[in-house]
């Protein structure tokens, strides 16, 4: 008999249930605190997992508590590293702006070895619900608004966090990806609510990405909260137990999101917890996270016939194997947490030096800050750019920085900071400093970034105007995007709005700095900045990025993953719009647009400036009859007619002229980057196979639909900017 096998034999009913459960350490004013009802749960072998611990004298405190139990089984760590456990990398939207998925790997690796050096075992990351309403907190921790992305930050972050065959080396913990599904989607953007969508929007949009993470070998998933057209997705049978485990083949665990099992009851479909702990189990829901619905309503579910044990052996087998591949039966990861000792007494060198780069931190730490600068610097997109205002002149000798995100270590961090440290983190004002030691660079606050205690705006006012240029830093806090931080109005909070009002007053260049875990409505303000840069939550480093790209030491070159709506009232708005009879006209009336507001986002999907100009030309298709086995290949010239060398992002986009569904009018199917020097032109290719084509026809099912095709290519999804040409796809026989 094999080791899981002989365990299962020889455990009670308690210890299996054990396995199934999950205490946590919750947060108080000593930071994060085991309780000792939870200790005592691990060291009897009833509860078989652990959140919020993290660190090595922690973390191996508590894994000796399990190994005291009757049995020995190792206890699984867990915790949220989103973006980052000590170096904290930017929030996963704006390093979705890179369009880069090498980088999304590395970050994720990087992440994951500090995890691992933490004692932690599995992450809860990725985060990769499509988003599409800028009023839900949680956009900050997503990639985006569109499935192909959100796959692609997928498949890349796993392979980063798991290592590329799920080996789960020395160096990798197990990835979760979460929370499926159409999390995203709840109603009018309010974390938590309710979910009613198409089941085409269900497989085609917000199941994707879930679908590419599991083909990626992702070893968790984690359900959403959230009810899909009433079904709570933790109890949701027929998406977890028949497409999710049947149809996709994922034999990985599943964990319930936070007391999610418990919360069947307020959801309205059980009516304690022996039934909300059913429900779970049936759904297939292998591990409670805390709430404790497996450990007292199994027993009674068995006894009440809802389940079977077979169920219950089922999930611990699953949830035994994870702790097996991830080699916590033969203590590798305790040996590990011995090895780094070094790694991260080094940690604890004096953060100064970090921050000007130079010496006290260890080679592999001062390499992770490195990709941490990378990330963060090509996270960043210049929304605009009047007047080339941008990258700073010599000339400017005095420098107004102002606002209330301007010297905010800990708003640089974002809402999952891991462990990372506030202390550790690079200001704008740090950054600025360092990289121009010639520059005067005189910072006032202004006002509170909520709240409407503190009036500086009159010295901020004074300060500016002896200034060259004001760098006017505002936003949201870090804590005001994420979980339960939806926002029904995504205005600047507090005061200011009248702060960046009075700067843009003096007529002196103001370059805008706009800090937030989502698009902000502020389109009068961008109206009136020469300069506007989203410069999200870009975490440890983010004051040496944003400096590197004020200054021009480096090009800005992220593009937005997410449409920027002009107006709250246009939410939610995504570019992949569905086809209408009426397209807007503004010439009639009875076309699909508003009488109070443009259809146009202020920024569409993709959108973002470089300190250079390109322009693409010559679209050309390799062949424009194509099979369905074929590759549609396609090729433009992209030029640089600017003085300075950049990169340029080009994205192809294609629609299904007439099929048996109407199908969205731009689907990005592909993208290249590419870097040229002035003057400079390239041909860039971009090629799909045809079977990307295919479409959930009216029934649901599959089907590659032979017939007319447009595809657009170009700097951004929204029309005007984009070359245009048609292909046909032939029928297969
Ligand atoms: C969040 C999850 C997270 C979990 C554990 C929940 O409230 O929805 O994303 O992984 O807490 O911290």
């Amino acid at each position: 008999m094999g080791r899981i096998d002989s365990l299962l034999a020889a455990m009670t009913l308690e210890e299996k249930i054990g396995q199934l459960t999950m205490v946590a350490a919750l947060p108080d004013a000593a930071g994060f605190v085991l309780a000792e009802e939870a200790r005592a749960a691990i060291a009897i072998g009833h509860a078989g997992s652990v959140l919020n611990v993290w660190g090595e004298a922690r973390t191996r405190e508590v894994r000796t508590l399990a190994r005291q139990s009757r049995l020995g089984i190792p206890l699984l760590v867990t915790y949220d590293v989103l973006h980052g456990q000590r170096t904290v990398f930017p929030i996963p939207l704006a390093e979705t702006a890179a369009f880069d998925p090498s980088l999304w790997e590395a970050t994720a690796q990087v992440a994951a070895r500090e995890a691992a050096e933490d004692g932690v075992d599995l992450t809860y990351a990725p985060m990769i619900d499509v988003s599409r309403d800028p009023r839900w907190g949680r956009i900050a921790e997503s990639p985006g608004e569109d499935p192909r992305l959100c796959a692609q930050v997928a498949f890349a972050k796993v392979r980063g966090y798991q290592g590329a065959g799920g080996a789960f080396d020395g160096d990798r913990v197990a990835a979760t990806a979460k929370h499926l599904a159409a999390y995203g989607a709840s109603i009018a953007g309010r974390d938590y609510a309710a979910v009613d969508l198409s089941e085409r929007t269900l497989h085609e949009v917000y199941l994707a990405p879930f679908k590419a993470a599991v083909a990626a070998g992702v070893a968790v998933i984690m359900p959403a909260f959230v009810s899909l057209a009433g079904v709570p997705m933790t109890a949701h049978t027929r998406l977890l137990r028949d497409i999710v485990r049947g149809q996709w083949g994922f034999d990985g665990v599943l964990i319930s999101d936070f007391q999610a099992v418990a919360e069947l009851v307020a959801q309205g479909v059980a009516a304690d917890l022996v039934e909300a702990a059913a429900l779970a189990l049936t759904a297939g829901v292998d591990i409670d996270m805390v709430g404790g619905a497996y450990a007292q309503g199994l027993p009674q579910a068995l006894e009440r016939g809802l389940v079977e044990i077979d169920l219950v052996d089922q999930a611990v087998r699953r949830v035994l194997l994870l702790k097996e591949r991830l080699g916590l039966f033969d203590d590798a990861r305790p040996k590990r947490e011995v090895a780094s000792a070094g790694a991260a007494r080094a940690h604890a060198a004096p953060t100064q030096a970090m921050k000007d780069g130079s010496s006290a931190s260890s080679a592999p730490e001062r390499a992770s800050r490195n990709l941490a600068r990378e990330a963060a610097r090509r996270s960043i997109v210049l929304l605009k750019n009047a007047k080339d205002v941008l990258p700073l002149r010599p000339s400017v000798q005095r420098i107004a920085l102002i606002g209330p995100l301007a010297d905010a270590r800990r708003d640089m961090l974002g809402p999952w900071a891991g462990a990372g440290v506030a202390d550790d983190a690079v200001s704008i004002l740090d950054g600025l400093r360092a990289a121009m030691p010639g520059v005067d660079i005189v910072h006032v606050k202004g006002v509170d970034v909520i709240g409407e205690e503190l009036d500086e705006i009159d010295r901020a006012r004074r300060t500016a105007r002896d200034a060259d240029a004001v760098v006017l830093c505002v936003g949201e806090s870090t804590d005001m995007s994420g979980e339960a931080a939806s926002r029904a109005r995504l205005g600047l909070p507090g005061r200011q709005q009248a702060l960046a009002d009075t700067m843009l007053d003096l007529r002196k260049p103001v370059i805008m700095m706009l800090s937030s875990g989502r698009p902000l409505m502020v389109a009068d303000l961008i109206e009136r900045a020469d300069a506007v840069l989203a410069t999200w939550f870009l975490g440890s480093e983010a004051g040496n990025a944003i400096a590197d790209v004020l200054t021009g030491r480096f090009d800005p070159s992220g593009r937005l993953p997410v449409t920027w709506p002009l107006d709250i009232g246009q939410v939610p708005i995504h570019y992949a719009q569905a086809p209408t009879g009426r397209p807007p006209d503004p010439d009639n009336r009875y076309t699909s647009k508003y009488i109070d507001l443009a259809v146009e986002p202020l920024f569409p999907f993709g959108y973002g400036l470089s300190y250079t100009r390109f322009s693409h030309h010559d679209l050309r298709l390799r062949a424009s009859a194509l099979s369905p086995t074929d590759e549609l290949v396609v090729t433009v010239n992209v030029r640089n007619d600017g003085a300075r060398e950049g990169e340029q992002t080009i994205f192809l986009f294609t629609h299904d002229v007439v099929a048996s569904v109407g199908r969205p009018l731009r689907e990005l199917k592909a993208y290249a980057k590419v870097r040229l020097a002035p003057g400079e032109t390239k041909a860039v290719t971009l090629s799909v196979p045809v079977s990307q084509l295919t479409v959930l026809d009216a029934s649901l099912k599959p089907v590659l639909e032979p017939g007319e095709f447009d595809v657009y290519v170009g700097p951004d999804a929204r029309s005007q900017s984009l070359s245009k040409a048609r292909f046909r796809v032939r029928g297969s026989r």
